[in-house]
């Protein structure tokens, strides 16, 4: 009997509620209760694959953050890293609701999902990158969802049907970025160029029958372009044209905003310059991501949103320029935390020294200290920004507590370990120089000089004279061994 007739039969169009009420808690009809055909395997199944999908997803973005040389990737890959890493943790819940011990999230579920992420993670140009991950990745995340959010129980599998509803709506976010990012990056030629690479992702899901194998196959999985090699995280940061003079460690904002003689306003200048270069962090932490592999999931979650945060905060940097109108291209933007951690330390010494920085500056040069130089300096959005910033760095002092932390016998013994590692690559200020990689311009004067002419001030003369480097001290105002 045709369902129509099946709920004709039973009455099930006019089924009464109490005065006209949705029935079922408004999920669906009873006639649609009644007919709807799923069950745990199906539901899990499906989940498996799109948690496989997601978390590669996640590997790739926080993979890519590192070597990408264009900034507005670099935030976004740090914050699509954290939607999926997110999405992921909801996935892996649901499962294990799912009477699915042990929960197989690890194992891949179709060797064409496999070669698909393999190729995209290795594509080679940045052009490719996001094709890959915007074209076709992401479009077939969000087709998977709304597939199993329209098939699964709306009543039985109801908390299914949510979670592909809110991945779905952070997919959206993804999505829509992504269209811009390939429009704006990504000319006829290279599109053409692509075409074949292209076809070839499409054909490795076809092979998979879709991403959530609903559509029967028995395509062959297509051979390996970029892939053939295994993928290699590249831990070098790179940074793009508007990032002159990355050597530059002419200026000491700590220096600055430490001593008492200069005014908080002039301070919040040098706030958004070291919230700025704080996108070395997310070049940094995408190392330790990519190459700490024996950690609960629960570490990943957790370290990417914090590297999410530190996108962040460079962004918040970029804005407190921007409400100035000063050009921050104009500004050297060090790099070389990141470089000398990725390229000096392992993985675990770079975690050490993220932590000490994070947790064992004094007080009076803490989060505290520069939501009160913002409080003080009359900007609301430099207090806005360092009251958040201290907020997050709160949450940061957790996650280091919980997975740095317990590697050692004390905190006492883990902030020196962090400390000693930190000492051990700053010391390149004067080879810099002589390398000819550069001159440590000092260029504060010309920034504050302009900062004063948009608030309408003349220039302190003390704060327009500072001239202090890193060469002697590093950015705690330890003074480095000689
Ligand atoms: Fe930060
Ligand atoms: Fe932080």
């Amino acid at each position: 009997m045709h369902s129509n007739e099946k709920s004709k039969a039973s009455g099930l169009e006019s089924y009464p509620t109490y005065r006209g009420l949705p029935p079922l808690a408004g999920l669906c009809s009873m006639q649609d209760a009644v007919d709807r055909v799923w069950s745990v395997e199906e539901s899990t199944e499906r989940l498996k694959r799109l948690h496989y999908v997601v978390r590669r997803l996640y590997e790739t973005f926080t993979a890519r953050i590192t070597a990408e040389p264009i900034y507005e990737l670099k935030t976004a890959f740090s914050h699509h890293a954290y939607l999926c890493s997110e999405q992921i943790t909801s996935i892996r819940k649901r499962v294990s609701e799912m009477r699915e011990p042990p929960l197989g999230l690890e194992r891949i579920p179709h060797q064409g999902l496999e070669r698909l992420m393999d190729e995209v993670i290795a594509a080679p140009t940045t052009e490719l990158l996001v094709l890959g991950l915007y074209e076709i990745v992401v479009p077939a995340v969000r087709a998977a969802c709304s597939k199993l959010a329209i098939d699964a129980h709306p009543l039985a599998d109801a908390p299914t049907v949510r979670l592909a509803r809110l991945i779905d709506f952070d997919f959206t976010a993804i999505d829509d970025f992504g269209t811009q990012a390939v429009a704006c990056l990504v000319n006829t030629a290279q599109r053409q160029e692509s075409q074949a690479w292209r076809d070839m992702l499409s054909d490795c899901l076809q092979a998979a029958g879709r991403l959530d194998g609903t559509q029967p196959s028995d395509a062959a999985v297509p051979a390996p372009i970029y892939s053939s090699q295994p993928y290699k995280y590249d831990g070098m940061p790179k940074r793009d044209e508007r990032f002159i003079d990355p050597f530059n460690a002419g200026v000491n904002p700590e220096a600055f905003l430490y001593d008492e003689d200069f005014a908080p306003r002039d301070k919040t200048l040098m706030m958004s310059y070291k919230r700025l270069r704080e996108i070395d962090v997310p070049e940094m932490m995408a190392s330790i991501l990519n190459e700490i592999q024996d950690k609960p999931w629960e570490f990943h979650m957790e370290m990417c949103r914090q590297l999410w945060d530190e996108a962040r905060h460079a962004m918040m940097g970029e804005v407190g320029f921007a409400s100035l109108g000063i050009d921050w291209s104009k500004i050297p933007i060090n790099f070389t935390w990141s470089r000398n951690l990725n390229t000096q330390l392992t993985a675990q010494e770079r975690h050490g020294v993220l932590f000490f920085i994070e947790q064992g500056l004094m007080p009076k040069t803490g989060k505290r200290f520069e939501w009160e130089v913002g409080v003080a300096s009359g900007s609301p959005l430099s207090a806005l920004f360092q009251d958040f910033d201290w907020a997050d760095e709160v949450l940061h002092a957790q996650i280091g507590r919980r997975w740095y932390v317990p590697q050692f016998k004390s905190l006492k013994e883990s902030l020196e370990y962090g400390d000693e590692c930190w000492s051990k690559v700053v010391s390149h200020w004067g080879a810099y120089r002589e390398q000819g990689l550069t001159k440590h311009r000092n260029w504060w004067p010309d920034v504050y000089q302009e900062a004063c002419l948009r608030w309408g001030v003349q220039p302190d003369p003390l704060a327009l004279a500072f001239h202090e480097t890193y060469e002697t001290k590093r950015a705690d105002l330890k003074a480095l061994k000689a």
